[in-house]
């Protein structure tokens, strides 16, 4: 009998999900390796809608439009034959999940779209403010049949611990069972889909720390090319709460919510429409988080003018999940809200078919540096997720046809895993703080270099008391993180410098970072031109 190939996934979210189902729908075998089940992976948190011009809304949307503003939203850094795939296959990813079952919001049954920002026309397909759950939902549904046929083997509450390399290539991965404590080799090519580096700015982002950003960090340890680490997305409307930065999705302001704030007489002065007109709550995420930063006033969304409809049918449960979080009824008060770290548009470097410079590794969804450029646009995660995890399983498929080995899956000896010691926590802890303050919304050489210098000397402390392998490679990744935002003297999307404050055509570049015997290297590639079709 011929002996079965897999593939090792790593992470269930909607960029796993996605490559699992082309997978097995191609009739391969695949091992869906996550830290958390997929019901509590960070996509079922996305709220506010996936991007496609659908032009239903009778405002003569184009893929073309969809295209321009990405790119335009992303201040010309990402790869524009990437984009062009991602908006040509958008209509198409959107009509499957309707097909799926996902609840879009429809009136008089037809599907209808909400405006967000950074986008001319309305073109964000929607769900309530809960448009992650509803596709991961329909996701994790149709992955099932796979899973009944076997073809699709679910390793739920496993950590990717480092990737299996043998001349150059990746072929496989060791993982831990969190809750046996026990190793675990799997063999086969290797697709990353861990999602954003949250564990790396503690509490600070709105999403879960439970995306530790130890996986990336290894693989950046292990020589795996990164790029564009220096692009944070900030998001205007978020909230502090215990842990984490709860989300007020621009769902709000896209159903016409109105930032402002409160001049001397207790006027409200909406600072954004003033400055930008009619479109200026819904300028790119970049363009708000900064504007409120410079403002340095306390800032509130005003959605009391929504209607009740509005309320009733399209934005019920964020207002359900302010009054339960905040306390406050957006219906009746403004919600105080200010500028929080909502995405990574940097990640491990792939090209246009999601290969990474390892051999048979590939990478899709928020790990990847793929279609955002310099500041992705609110609805082109979940879009970027499914269609790029689609396009990194296809391209696998195409390098195994032929390939005949067995991927085996060999557990190895019982360990126990090793507490974080305390000294380890408090060199974490203060790692946070550090990129937390290097990385801020605005930045400058000083307080970049100021992190810097400290984060080197806390990773010689943890090489020399003999740190855990993951706190060594965090470390190492915080590092890159600041030594590409020093190295792009320029502002330019999510990333503002006070001493750089202007873009600088010279440096619409992307920042490649790589480790070579523990040191980070950085480099600027060109962006590919447009091929002509
Ligand atoms: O605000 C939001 O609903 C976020 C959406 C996104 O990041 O795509």
């Amino acid at each position: 009998m011929e002996q079965q190939v897999s593939v090792n996934i790593i992470g269930a979210g909607l960029a796993g999900l996605s490559a699992a189902k082309t997978f097995a729908e191609a009739g391969i075998h695949v091992r869906l390796v996550s830290y958390q089940a997929s019901e509590r992976a960070q996509s079922n948190l996305a709220e506010g809608g996936i991007n496609a011009a659908l032009n239903v809304m009778g405002e003569e949307d184009s893929i073309r439009g969809h295209f321009e503003d990405t790119l335009r939203g992303g201040c010309f850094l990402a790869d524009p034959n990437m984009v062009r795939n991602l908006t040509d296959g958008a209509p198409g990813i959107v009509m499957e999940m309707d097909s799926l079952g996902v609840p879009f919001h429809r009136e008089n049954g037809h599907l209808i779209q909400r405006n967000f920002g950074g986008q001319k026309k309305k073109r964000t397909a929607y769900a309530k403010s809960s448009t992650g759950k509803v596709l991961m939902t329909a996701l994790i549904d149709a992955v099932r049949r796979y899973e009944a046929e076997g073809l699709v083997e679910r390793y739920p509450h496993h950590c990717f611990e480092r990737l299996i390399l043998k001349n150059g290539r990746a072929c496989g991965v060791q993982i831990c069972d969190r809750f046996r404590d026990q190793e675990i080799v799997l063999e086969g090519s290797v697709l990353m889909a861990c999602g954003g580096m949250n564990g790396l700015l503690g509490g600070l982002t709105t999403g879960t720390t439970s995306n530790t950003g130890a996986a990336a960090a290894m693989l950046l340890e292990q020589g795996v090319e990164f790029a564009n680490l220096e692009f944070l997305q900030y998001h205007p409307t978020t909230v502090s709460i215990t842990g984490k930065r709860l989300l007020v999705s621009e769902a709000a302001r896209g159903e016409g919510g109105r930032l402002f704030y409160l001049d001397m007489d207790g006027n409200r002065r909406y600072f954004m429409e003033e400055k930008y007109g009619e479109r200026g709550n819904l300028m790119p995420r970049d363009v708000i988080s900064r504007e409120m930063v410079m403002l340095g006033k306390p800032v509130c969304l005003g959605l009391t003018g929504l209607d009740e409809k509005t309320w009733g049918v399209k934005l019920s449960d964020l207002r359900e999940e302010i009054i339960h979080y905040l306390g406050i009824d957006p219906a009746a008060e403004p919600v105080p809200v200010s500028p929080g770290i909502h995405y990574f548009m940097g990640g491990i470097l792939v090209d246009e078919h999601h290969r990474t410079n390892i051999p048979d590794l590939y990478a899709a969804g928020e790990c990847a540096c793929a279609y955002h450029g310099a500041n992705r646009l609110g609805g082109n995660s979940l879009l970027g997720a499914i269609f790029g995890g689609r396009e990194a399983a296809r391209t696998a498929i195409l390098q195994l046809s032929g390939k005949t080995e067995a991927g085996h899956a060999s557990p190895q000896d019982t360990r126990t895993c090793r507490a974080v010691t305390e000294a380890e926590g408090s060199i974490h802890e203060e790692m946070t703080q550090l990129l937390a303050k290097g990385l801020a919304a605005l930045r400058d050489k000083e307080t970049m270099e100021t992190a810097l210098n400290r984060l080197v000397e806390l990773r010689t402390q943890a090489e020399s008391t003999d740190a855990s392998d993951e706190l060594r490679s965090k470390l190492l990744l915080g590092e890159a993180m600041l030594r590409c935002a020093l190295a792009r003297k320029e502002s330019r999307g999510a990333h503002t410098r006070l001493d750089f404050p202007d873009t600088d055509e010279a440096m619409r570049k992307t920042t490649v970072v790589r480790v070579e015997d523990g040191v980070v290297r950085i480099r600027f590639r060109e962006i590919p031109e447009l091929r002509q079709e």
